[in-house]
């Protein structure tokens, strides 16, 4: 088989090395793909949400398969457009990934089914909420745009003035642009995070094995939020009740209720959990393998990768049996100084292989995020540049295999979380 892969961060270059582990796959090609990537893929320069020049590259290449990566692509229809021109697409189409590119429509749909979640309210205009938040009582507050904010349209305000601001921040200075023209404002919910990514083709739903993010900037889950700093798979929180409790509750009548609206989801569909004290709530849901999420749940995934997408693309999901691997798994991810704010490109990475992995050491595999290759070497191309994985017999192995191999790595201003799975 040959297969695009649409993206170009360290979850593509994950999905990448899984199904490179099955002879079945001939070649993987990607657009736009990273430094990294390109010593495993052939990489080509367009841009991950333009629909038609990705529609005829897949022409060109004469694909067996697409695999749309991304939110952004999923939110625009990408799917829809490959799926028209006669593709076999893994990734929801349009109305499907709207479960994650409209905040407002997941919190209605939850409601709707009965899916546990925070109580909310939905506002279109600045003055109802202002109103709503001047008359609020149990603060902390969480205020959502509703549309697609690259992690950063969450705010969580203390207090009745940080609410105010993060009103502002949102509907009037519009920092979020047009993902915050619609708000959704939310109970605020404590307890464990946990993530489960799972497979579905509408008729069957198989869960990866559990994982967790780090989602802070720094050390002890200080700074500001970022696209994920690290994280462990399985996750400790999450136990066998916890999990048929979720089966039962979330998973199932999320895939039914989805079905009912005529919206039926096909792809990777990724429950963000918070176990509550009054049982697992619904933080959010995404469309797609979270990042670093994929860096973690892949080396697990011990059925062929190939196997599933085309038992998720054909609806025969229910034939094949999905097993993991023993032990657990870590990734650090190693950022550029300043992220998730103002940070420099460019630098040179230094301990890196022709084939940007480690040298000496196979023990870690390292999924680039943001690289790119010059005349032989790697330069920082990105906020996140490196994830450093590893599975191991336990936990804490993982980690002092990972710890241990970012040593080996080194440039100007690089910056990672000590603490990951701690
Ligand atoms: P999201 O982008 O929706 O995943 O939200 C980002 C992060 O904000 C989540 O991982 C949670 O840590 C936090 N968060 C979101 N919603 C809530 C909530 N209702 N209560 C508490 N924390 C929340
Ligand atoms: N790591 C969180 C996400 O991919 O949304």
């Amino acid at each position: 088989m040959k297969i695009l892969m649409v993206g170009g961060g360290g979850r593509e270059h994950a999905l990448i090395m899984k199904l490179l582990e099955s002879p079945k796959v001939e070649k993987i090609y990607c657009a736009p793909g990273n430094g990294g990537i390109s010593d495993y893929a052939e990489c080509f320069d367009v841009d991950a949400c333009d629909i038609d020049k990705m529609t005829a590259l897949a022409k060109d290449l004469d694909v067996d398969l697409v695999f749309v990566a991304p939110d952004d692509p999923l939110a625009i229809g990408m799917t829809d457009a490959l799926e028209k021109a006669g593709f076999r697409v893994f990734g929801p189409n349009k109305a499907a990934a709207e479960i994650e590119s409209s905040k407002i429509f997941s919190k209605n749909f939850m409601k709707k089914y009965n899916i546990p979640t925070a109580e909310y309210e939905v506002f279109e205009d600045f003055n109802s909420a202002k109103e709503y938040i001047e008359n609020y009582k149990k603060f902390p507050i969480v205020l959502k745009a509703d549309g697609l904010a690259l992690g950063k349209g969450v705010l969580i305000c203390k207090d009745k003035n940080e609410a105010l601001d993060g009103l502002n921040t949102l509907m009037i200075e519009r920092k979020m642009g047009k993902a915050g023209d619609k708000i959704v404002a939310e109970e605020f919910l404590s307890g464990p995070e946990v993530s489960v990514l799972a497979f579905t083709d509408g008729k069957t739903l198989v869960p990866m094995m559990s994982s967790k993010d780090h989602k802070r900037a720094l050390d002890n889950d200080r700074g500001l939020n970022t696209g994920g700093m690290g994280t462990i798979s399985p996750n400790p929180y999450y136990t066998k009740e916890i999990e048929e409790r979720c089966f039962e509750e979330i998973f199932i009548p999320t895939m039914e209720g989805m079905n009912k609206e005529g919206r039926t989801f096909k792809g990777c569909l990724y429950f963000g959990l918070m176990l509550t004290e009054n049982g697992p709530k619904v933080i959010e849901y995404n469309s797609r393998f979270g990042d670093p999420e994929a860096q973690v749940v892949l080396p697990m995934l011990k059925t062929p990768l190939i196997d599933i997408l085309d038992a998720v693309v054909d609806e025969k999901l229910d034939d094949i049996e999905i097993e993991n691997y023993k032990g657990a798994a870590a990734c650090v991810m190693v950022a550029s100084g300043g992220y998730p704010e103002k940070y420099e490109k460019g630098y040179k990475i230094d301990g890196l292989s022709d084939k940007g992995q480690l040298k000496d050491n196979d023990e870690v595999f390292i999924y680039h995020s943001g690289t790119k290759k010059e005349n032989g070497e790697y330069l920082t191309n990105g906020g996140r540049v490196l994830g450093v994985a590893s599975r191991a017999e336990n936990l804490q192995t993982a980690l002092d295999k990972v710890y241990y191999a970012i040593k080996q790595i080194n440039f100007d201003k690089m910056h990672y979380r000590k603490d990951i799975g701690k």
